[in-house]
């Protein structure tokens, strides 16, 4: 494979161009706005220029990745000679069911189709398709540049060899895959997002503050970010969505998002993509303030 297609130029699918572009991949990056195309590629530069600065890679290699990237506000045609296309658009299931149809609309019939999603059926995605045995999820972690990982999630109808074909592929990105089954979460989030339900119950029900949450997994568990940054990091819009999907998911009370959190959500406190979560972020600085809601 040579040829790829990232829909969604958001922070996973320039994070994934990225990647793909610097390992000399030729990538179309797609997005409905050209307005955000163009500050994906602003960001890859930047983080890029981050890369030379600290010597992990070279100003020729640089170009070189960036000369790999090209741009498309359309599906039907950014994908038509792609031999993989890596979905990364916002995390709604109707949103991505559209797009899947799609792109088994305007993909060569080979092409695999893999989805980004954190949390949404990969068998379900693949049933909005007519070729669901060529429909995989292929999760990055966020920044991708960094993460070493891709949890490869096999749907209930992906052939063995679109498996290994990914799993391959995945470590000639420098990654490590971790393939794993198509139920609620995965792996990744079916495990860290009860530990960030759990810490933010825990700053709901007065047992700590929370800088004292974030300190205790960040110092006792060397986490290189307390739950509570993490999911101000992640987004906290994201968060919720992906409880809701694990609640729904098994049915059990033990996954229902804590109040506090669906509380911040309404009222438009996302994280760091806001402004303000736990924590109140200053565009430029590195600083970790506490919201003053929470002092
Ligand atoms: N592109 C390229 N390089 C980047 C980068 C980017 N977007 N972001 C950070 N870096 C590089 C920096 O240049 C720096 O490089 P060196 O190690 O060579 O110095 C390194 O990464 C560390 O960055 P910083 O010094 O700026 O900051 P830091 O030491 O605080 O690390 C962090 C930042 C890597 C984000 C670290 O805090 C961390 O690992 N946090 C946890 C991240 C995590 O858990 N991600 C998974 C989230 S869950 C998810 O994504 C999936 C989901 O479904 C919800």
């Amino acid at each position: 494979m040579k040829k790829i297609a990232v829909i969604g130029a958001g922070t996973m699918g320039n994070g994934i161009a990225h990647v793909f572009a610097q390992n000399d991949f030729q990538v179309n990056l797609i997005d409905v706005s050209q307005e955000q195309l163009d500050k994906a590629l602003a960001t890859i530069g930047k983080n890029m220029d981050r890369q030379v600065a600290k010597g992990s890679l070279t100003e020729a290699a640089k170009q070189k990745a960036l000369s790999n990237l090209t741009t498309n506000t359309t599906i039907a045609d950014g994908v038509k000679d792609a031999e993989l296309v890596v979905e990364a658009a916002t995390e709604n299931i109707d949103l991505k069911l559209k797009i899947f149809h799609q792109l088994d609309e305007a993909a060569p019939a080979s092409c695999i189709l893999a989805t980004n999603t954190s949390s949404i059926s990969i068998t379900k995605i693949a049933a909005a398709t007519k070729r669901p045995e060529l429909v995989i999820g292929m999760h990055f972690m966020n920044p991708v540049p960094v993460m070493k990982l891709v949890e490869i999630i096999n749907g209930y109808a992906t052939k063995r060899e679109v498996t290994d074909s990914i799993v391959e592929l995945s470590k000639t990105l420098g990654k490590v895959p971790c393939v794993v089954n198509d139920y609620p979460g995965f792996i990744a989030n079916r495990i860290l997002m009860p530990m960030i339900n759990e810490a933010i119950y825990s700053l709901y029900e007065g047992v700590a503050g929370v800088q004292e949450i974030d300190t205790v997994m960040k110092l006792g568990m060397a986490h290189p970010m307390g739950p509570l940054q993490l999911a101000d990091f992640i987004g906290l819009d994201v968060c919720l969505s992906i409880l809701n999907v694990l609640y729904q998911g098994f049915g059990n009370q033990k996954y229902a998002p804590c109040p506090l959190l669906v509380n911040m959500v309404t009222a438009g406190f996302k994280g760091v993509k806001s402004g303000e979560g736990f924590y109140t972020y200053t565009p430029g600085s590195k600083d970790l303030i506490v919201s003053s809601r929470f002092k």
